[in-house]
């Protein structure tokens, strides 16, 4: 559905038919309501195609991180306070590699910053691993590309790196082809620094047994798991072109992690294929907590047909995987795309979708001229279906909200921390700080205010317009229709 855009005028033209009416009951936010958890319910698949596979999925700060190949030179991250948001999540740029169809990235923090590494090919040479630094702590960047971490010998292929962070040592674990017998492997190097192998990778698995081998001998994907004191380093095994792609499990048994003896390969597959789920070839994971910290999750890829491959077929799809008795982790079979699943437990409440719509104007909050750029413009524009006036409100959990506009993927913002009536609301990257808190207080009829949690002041329809593009601004709460919002 397109919603035209003159510029200028900034006149909006709707598609009628496409206008769908959110039947959310009008119920006035109880300010004072604790998130909840567990999370909303969902089912998979969580991202769809067609940059879903090889998905890492980092939870941070009571969020949701998500990077997958793209098929582009671009790596794009989506943001969501909930499981069940991350499929309708705006995709945000925060790498331009520079390079051929981006790989399989990885997110992980390290210290205060965090490091995205994904393969590339650049100039026809072999593909490599590159990495980008985030400039802080925030995991949507913005990013700076650190350059091509040397794995192999002859500036040779590797793909699918990830870290390990062992005897507090730091190590990059991989996919490369064997130089003695050419078997895409499991190697691992010895990292200085995350930006910098202090060695080329030696191997510590390759695909010997008859589960890894369908379809093609491949060891690839790796991702460390460690839980009191024990470190698996699970993978994928076999080819993903075929339905048998499926993962395996190493443990580190002591010693120089840097050896293939002190791995101990599990002899069976700990994942794979649920044909009476329709589920094939699932792989190329990642694990990730729910945001209370008490439940681990896997994020995979797989096809819902065994006759697709490596192509863009493959969704990630997102369960709770459990512990045995002998300390192992327990991954389960990959669940069918029809079960609905309960959401990890301490999400925030799901975010609400709602228009937010002024008692004096009649006019709905709005992503003025369909802004995307952090201090977007606020205004009131005719109601209308369009995205720029879907508003999600995240409960923080203390009385106040996040309030998150579906187009831009920006929130409702104090701009500079102004305090004076008549300061300007903005758009900006979440970041959960106090001039991005809302209260809403309910008034009669259904009505509410929002209160800024920095300024004290209230979301005000400025100087009582009525036309559409009529200013938002904060001014001092007075509790007239001005200051008045449905939500819902
Ligand atoms: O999806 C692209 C590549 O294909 C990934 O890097 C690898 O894990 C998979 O086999």
């Amino acid at each position: 559905m397109l919603f035209p855009q003159r510029r200028g005028t900034a006149r909006r033209a709707l598609s009628l038919a496409a206008a769908v009416v959110i039947a959310l009951a009008l119920t006035p936010f109880n300010a004072g309501q604790a998130a909840a958890a567990p999370g909303p319910s969902f089912s998979n698949p969580a991202v769809g195609t067609p940059n879903s596979a090889d998905p890492t999925l980092v939870q941070y700060n009571g969020n949701y991180y998500y990077v997958a190949t793209t098929w582009s030179a671009d790596v794009v991250m989506r943001r969501s306070s909930t499981i069940a948001g991350l499929h309708t999540a705006p995709e945000q740029v925060v790498v331009r590699t520079g390079g051929t169809t981006m790989w399989a990235p990885h997110l992980e923090m390290v210290g205060d910053r965090w490091y995205l590494y994904y393969s590339v090919e650049q100039s026809g040479g072999a593909r490599r691993t590159h990495v980008a630094e985030s400039a802080g702590t925030d995991p949507m960047g913005p990013y700076t590309i650190r350059g091509i971490i040397n794995l192999m010998p002859n500036n040779g292929w590797a793909i699918d790196a990830s870290l390990l962070k062992l005897n507090g040592a730091l190590y990059m674990t991989f996919s490369a082809f064997s130089p003695i017998d050419n078997l895409q492997s499991l190697f691992i190097a010895p990292m200085s620094n995350p930006w910098t192998a202090s060695a080329f990778g030696t191997r510590i698995s390759a695909p010997t047994l008859t589960w890894e081998r369908q379809d093609g001998d491949v060891n690839e994907g790796s991702f460390a798991l460690q839980r009191n004191g024990r470190t698996f380093l699970t993978y994928s095994a076999s080819h993903c072109q075929g339905p048998n792609y499926k993962l395996g499990m190493l443990e580190y048994t002591g010693g120089d992690p840097l050896a293939q003896a002190s791995w101990s390969k599990f002899a069976d597959p700990i994942f794979q294929r649920n044909d009476a789920a329709s589920v094939y070839g699932p792989g190329h994971h990642s694990f990730f907590s729910s945001p209370d910290g008490t439940e681990t999750w896997i994020a995979y890829h797989a096809n819902s047909s065994a006759t697709q491959g490596c192509g863009k077929t493959r969704t990630t799809r997102v369960q709770k995987i459990s512990w045995n008795a002998d300390g192992t982790p327990n991954l389960g079979v990959p669940v069918s795309t029809s079960t609905v699943l309960q959401g990890p437990s301490g999400e925030a409440d799901g975010p609400s979708r709602a228009k937010i719509r002024n008692r004096h104007s009649n006019l709905c909050l709005d992503d003025y001229n369909f802004g995307t750029q952090p201090g977007a413009e606020v205004r009131q524009w005719t109601c209308n279906d369009a995205p720029v006036q879907d508003w999600y409100l995240t409960a923080l959990g203390n009385g106040y909200y996040e309030i998150r506009n579906g187009h831009s993927g920006l929130c409702l913002d104090d701009k500079d921390w102004a305090t004076a009536a008549g300061s300007v609301v903005q758009q900006w990257t979440c970041n959960r700080y106090t001039v991005q808190q809302w209260r809403v207080n309910s008034v009669a009829g259904g009505y509410s205010t929002l209160v800024n949690r920095y300024s004290g002041l209230c979301l005000d329809n400025y100087n009582f317009g009525t036309a559409p593009g009529a200013e938002v601004r904060q001014w001092t709460c007075n509790g007239n229709n001005a200051q008045q919002w449905t939500i819902g």
